[in-house]
């Protein structure tokens, strides 16, 4: 039996990049997924690629910032696929920038999309989930939320979503409830972040790469990866964690030891 035949997942933002890696996971493994976007035709490509893949799919159309269109999609995901057991907030937004710079309205666009937007689907999905007996949450945050890596909303957000995780976790797990998040590093996507910046830079994935102790930056699927364990039953005592998958970009600063230390060494 698959990994996560039974699971009923929503996916936010799986229209595109990591959400939809991690929404394609998912059905391999077995899950019936909504797709949740607000860029309709990016989701219902999404949901043309899982029904290849053999899996029962809806997609929902939602603007996760709108607590309304959350609350009447995710009633739309449960008629069309059965109580979601399974929610991942992926959907997200940044214009990236540094403080300096960063207009009001980005900063409050940010934080609106990334925090209140994940709040939104977590307030909308923990009744559901009391009234089954529980389920899973996996929030997608960011090492961004740990220390300073520029884009200082998008960041401000991120950290956010590991406070939320942590009261989520701490408050429901009595009601069967287990809430995780993942922490990406640089993830080789098309978003328009990376596009811009390949634009100007087409090594910029190769540059970053050594500053990665595995050697390069991630691919979506190694979030899709861990997303998939998180939110499975081999998960089962984990809650409230959060989970870097940044290939060992957190564990230290190798770039800075190489060049000082080492070199200085053989002075
Ligand atoms: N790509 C990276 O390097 C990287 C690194 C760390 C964390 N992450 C996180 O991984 C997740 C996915 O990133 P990605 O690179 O695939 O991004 P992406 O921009 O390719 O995809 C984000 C998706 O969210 C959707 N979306 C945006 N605003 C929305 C809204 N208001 N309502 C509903 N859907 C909305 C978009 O339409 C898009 O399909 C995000 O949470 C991001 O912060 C990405």
């Amino acid at each position: 039996m698959s990994r996560h035949s039974g699971t009923v997942a929503l996916v936010t933002g799986a229209g595109h990049g990591i959400g939809r890696a991690i929404a394609l996971q998912l059905a391999r493994e077995g899950a019936a997924v909504t797709v949740a976007e607000i860029n309709e035709d990016w989701g219902r490509e999404t949901v043309e690629l899982l029904k290849a893949a053999g899996a029962r799919t809806h997609f929902v159309k939602a603007d996760i910032t709108n607590f309304a269109e959350v609350e009447a999609a995710f009633a739309d995901a449960t008629a069309a696929l059965g109580p979601i057991s399974l929610l991942v907030n992926n959907a997200a937004f940044t214009d990236a920038g540094n403080l300096a710079d960063i207009a009001l309205d980005g900063w409050h666009k940010e934080i609106d999309v990334n925090l209140n937007g994940t709040y939104h689907c977590i307030r909308a999905i923990l009744p559901l989930m009391r009234a089954q007996g529980g389920g899973a949450i996996v929030n997608i945050s960011s090492v961004n939320a740990t220390r300073y890596f520029g884009n200082p909303s998008y960041s401000a957000a991120k950290a956010g979503i590991i406070s939320l995780t942590q009261s989520v976790a701490s408050e429901f797990g009595r009601d069967g409830i287990r809430c995780n998040a993942v922490c990406p590093g640089s993830v080789r996507t098309d978003n328009i972040t990376w596009t811009t910046r390949q634009q100007k830079d087409p090594q910029v994935f190769q540059k970053l790469a050594r500053w990665y102790p595995l050697g390069r930056v991630a691919e979506p699927e190694d979030i899709a990866n861990a997303v998939a364990f998180l939110g499975s039953d081999q998960a089962g005592y984990i809650t409230g964690a959060v989970l870097p998958v940044d290939g060992g970009l957190l564990a230290g600063m190798n770039v800075m030891i190489d060049e000082f230390i080492l070199e200085s060494r053989n002075d």
